[in-house]
Formats: C-alpha cells, structure tokens, sequence
C-alpha cells in the first residue's frame, strides 16, 4: 500500500505581504486601432514578415480592452490584493506628444475605478516596450529628445490617476529592453546595433528618473522600478570565464541598480557610457525610490567567448534544472540568492523590494473536463514563494509578490506560442479558464497569516 502523502503546505509570508498578478497593455489589450490609439513600435515590428514565432500579433491578444470588467472579476475571485498593469502610451498619447486622447485615458479610468471597487490595488507601469511609432521615426529611445516626451507623459497620467494608484513604475526592464530592441533586434524596434545601442540604456534611465519626478510631483506617493535581475554564474573558476561573467553582471544587473540607487554607472561600464552622460544626469537617475521591484525568471551561466565572436562573452546552458517551455531554467533558490546579493551589494541604499514579476510558460490546456492541469506552474510558484520566505527570514525586506501573469498572453517574439497565465484563453472564443494553479494561488493567499 502507498504511504499516504503528508498534507502539501503552503509557502508562509508575513501578515501584510502583497499577493498580485502582473501583465502589460500590449500583450493583452487588443483594440489596436480603437478609440484613438495611435500605432506603437510593436503593432509595426509585428506586421513585419519573419519576426513574430506564429505570425500573431497584439492586435486582439486577450481582448482585454473590451472584457476588463470579466479579468477584474477573476482578479476578485483570486484574492490577490495587487495587479500590475501597464498604460498604452500610444493609447494616451497617439504619436507620443501633444494634447491626450481622453478617450485612452478614459479606458484606465474605468479598468482604476474597477479594480479599486474590487478591493485590487493598482501597481501601474508607465512603459513596458509599445512606444509610439512616431517618437520611433524620430530616434526612439537613441534619441534625448524621447526622455523629454516621456516625462511629458508622466505628467499627464500622474496628474489624472494619481488620486487612485497605489504603487508606479516608471520603466519595466530596461534592461531586455534595450538589449533586445535596439541591440540585437529580437524585439521591437528590431534595430542591430550591439553596443552602439548604449544610449538606449542610459535614455531610459533618465526616463526613470524624469518620469518619478514628474510622478511625484502629481502627487504620487510610490514609486519604484521593474528591473530585470538574474544572479551571473561563471562557467568555470577560469580566470576568463569569470571576468567576462563580471563584464556582463555589470552590463545586465549592475547598469541599473547602480544608478538608480546610487546614481553612478558600475566602473568599468564608466568608458562605454562617458560620451552619453550629460551634466546632472547620475543626480536626476537617482531619484528616492519607495520600492525597488525585480522581475526574476533564472540564473544565466557565462564563459568567456572564442576570439572570433562579436561579443566578449558566451552563454553555455545551464545544465541539471527543469526547464519551462522556453528552455528556461527553473532554479528557485537564485530567487533567494539575488535577493540576498541585493542586500549586500546596496545595504542601506536599497528601499523594501517587490517581486514585481516571477512565472513561466507551460502550454497546458483545457482537457476533455475543461480542467487545465498545470502542476509544475503550481510547483514553480509554490518553491519560488518558499525561496522569498527564505530570504525574508535571512533579513531581506520583501514586501509582495506579483506573479507573471494574470492570463495567457501575447508573448513577444513567440507571439500566443507561449502561455505565463493563471488563466488559460482560448484565443479564438475568448473563453477564460482558471487553471489549478490559479486555485491554488487564491486558496495559498487565503491561508496566509492576516494582520492582528
Ligand atoms: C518580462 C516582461 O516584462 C514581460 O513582458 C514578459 O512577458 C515576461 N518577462 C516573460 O517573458
């Protein structure tokens, strides 16, 4: 006879700690061409031949547009008191200057007014990748003048929602952001330029810094970052393997957190960035920060590339983990590992920190009951939230969780191929379907201790 299994238990954070859900305007949305919105960097790199896996694009995605009120519900239903969504900026902003279309605005006033009557608390990102087509033409992010239309926008959302939303996020990952659009051109806008792309990096960090500014002075009182994070693993104790792992620490984690916490680039970025660094710059960055938020997803192992390579590092796979349906490495204890490094790196410098995005893919789908069966997500979230738990008690000062994502969504480059959601879409009926995993995140959040 089986041993009976002892009871599964679930990960325990302390009274307080903020459970949510995370998603981005374009990647659930639609209504690409409704009310007003004007084209984004994304609608143009989709309708390009080759560069979406499946050759979707966001022009429907999840339909969000119209079926908020339905998503809210289902927010309600989970019990998370937190959702992380993000503005359109071609939606508010059609060519990204200029007087604001009140109908765009109306659409967040509505999805604000929603979540808040359902006892869900706003997290709002500012720009998470869709920037308007026109302020692309001009130069995009390479271009200064886009910090100044972005600031701009800062101020217009700031002025009309800032009486209702909680926590802002100025910039989600400028880091793959810039990397992937301007750099390599896996994404939006598709540009090669490798580290002619530095610019980008350091635009989008003034568009932090601007932004918060703008922000705080409409009255926001919570304003943080979403960086993307991952602990660098050298591939061996090879003396190249491992400054190259030091190299790309500073390119991929340390050329964020550094200015925005301490208004400096890491030292031996400080040649790559001089040239773009205006007076005042470092100072604007690093603006006081109420939470830091990380997007953590895995740990990147790095050596040393060969001499004919472009790029002075390579990336080995790193072997012995489950992987998700990416081919990513599924590693929860580099979740407590960099929230740990976080801490010893920055001390003092460092706010309470938000996990502001953890998940993964799995294609699972309704079967012949509608059940969608998703263990191993439910596996992810339950060893990732132990390994938050963990840190805690080792001193680090996480203050929530909000799990990518809410729903299957349009992912990127691997268009609807990639499914992150609690929620499954059927992407031709619209239909939503909870998964297990979404029970078991609102039955975990219900059994968490509550204030006394
Ligand atoms: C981070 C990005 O912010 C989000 O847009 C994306 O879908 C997830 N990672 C998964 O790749």
């Amino acid at each position: 006879m089986p041993s009976p299994q002892p009871p599964r238990r679930f990960p325990e954070l302390p009274a307080g700690f903020r459970f949510g859900t995370s998603t981005a305007a374009y990647q659930i949305e639609g209504a690409a061409t409704e009310d007003g919105r004007g084209p984004s960097v994304w609608d143009t790199f989709c309708a390009q031949e080759g560069r979406i896996a499946d050759g979707s694009t966001g022009d429907v995605a999840c339909d969000h547009y119209h079926r908020y009120a339905e998503d809210v519900a289902l927010m309600r239903r989970l019990g998370a008191g937190g959702y992380r969504f993000s503005l359109s900026w071609p939606r508010i902003q059609p060519t990204g200057a200029g007087a604001p279309n009140e109908k765009g605005l109306d659409f967040y006033d509505r999805l604000i007014d929603c979540l808040l009557e359902s006892g869900v608390e706003p997290m709002v990102t500012l720009f998470h990748w869709d920037l308007p087509q026109e302020l692309e033409d001009d130069g995009g992010w390479l271009n200064r003048a886009t910090v100044d239309r972005f600031a701009e926008f800062a101020a217009i959302v700031g002025e009309r929602y800032a009486d209702r939303v909680e926590h802002w996020i100025p910039v989600n990952e400028p880091n793959v952001f810039s990397l992937l659009g301007y750099a390599t051109g896996v994404h939006a806008p598709g540009r090669t330029l490798m580290f002619d792309s530095l610019p980008v990096s350091h635009h989008l960090l003034l568009g932090h810094g601007r932004a918060a500014i703008a922000l705080r002075s409409a009255g926001a009182t919570s304003i943080g970052c979403a960086n993307n994070h991952a602990p660098m693993w050298p591939a061996s104790d090879d003396e190249a393997d491992v400054g190259a792992t030091k190299l790309f620490d500073a390119l991929w984690n340390g050329m964020y957190v550094e200015p925005m916490l301490l208004g400096r680039y890491p030292r031996d970025l400080m040649p790559l960035m001089e040239d773009v660094i205006a007076d005042g710059d470092m100072a604007t960055i690093r603006q006081p920060l109420d939470f830091y938020g990380v997007n953590y997803y895995n740990p990147m192992k790095i050596a040393a590339a060969g001499e004919e390579s472009e790029m002075p590092f390579a990336f080995p796979e790193l072997v012995g983990y489950p992987t998700t349906d990416l081919g990513w490495p599924v590693v929860p204890d580099a979740l407590r590992e960099w929230l740990i490094t976080l801490r010893a790196r920055y001390r003092a410098a460092l706010p309470p920190i938000m996990i502001t995005e953890s998940g993964c893919a799995y294609g699972t789908g309704p079967d012949e009951h509608g059940v969608v069966d998703d263990q191993p997500r439910i596996d992810y979230l339950e060893a990732h939230l132990d390994a938050v738990a963990t840190a805690i008690r080792r001193g680090v000062d996480v203050r929530g969780y909000y799990t990518w994502s809410l729903l299957d969504n349009f992912e990127w480059a691997e268009g609807l191929t990639q499914r992150f959601g609690l929620v499954h879409v059927d992407y031709e009926t619209q239909r939503r379907t909870p998964k297990r995993s979404f029970d078991w995140y609102a039955a975990m959040i219900a059994a968490q201790p509550k204030h006394a």
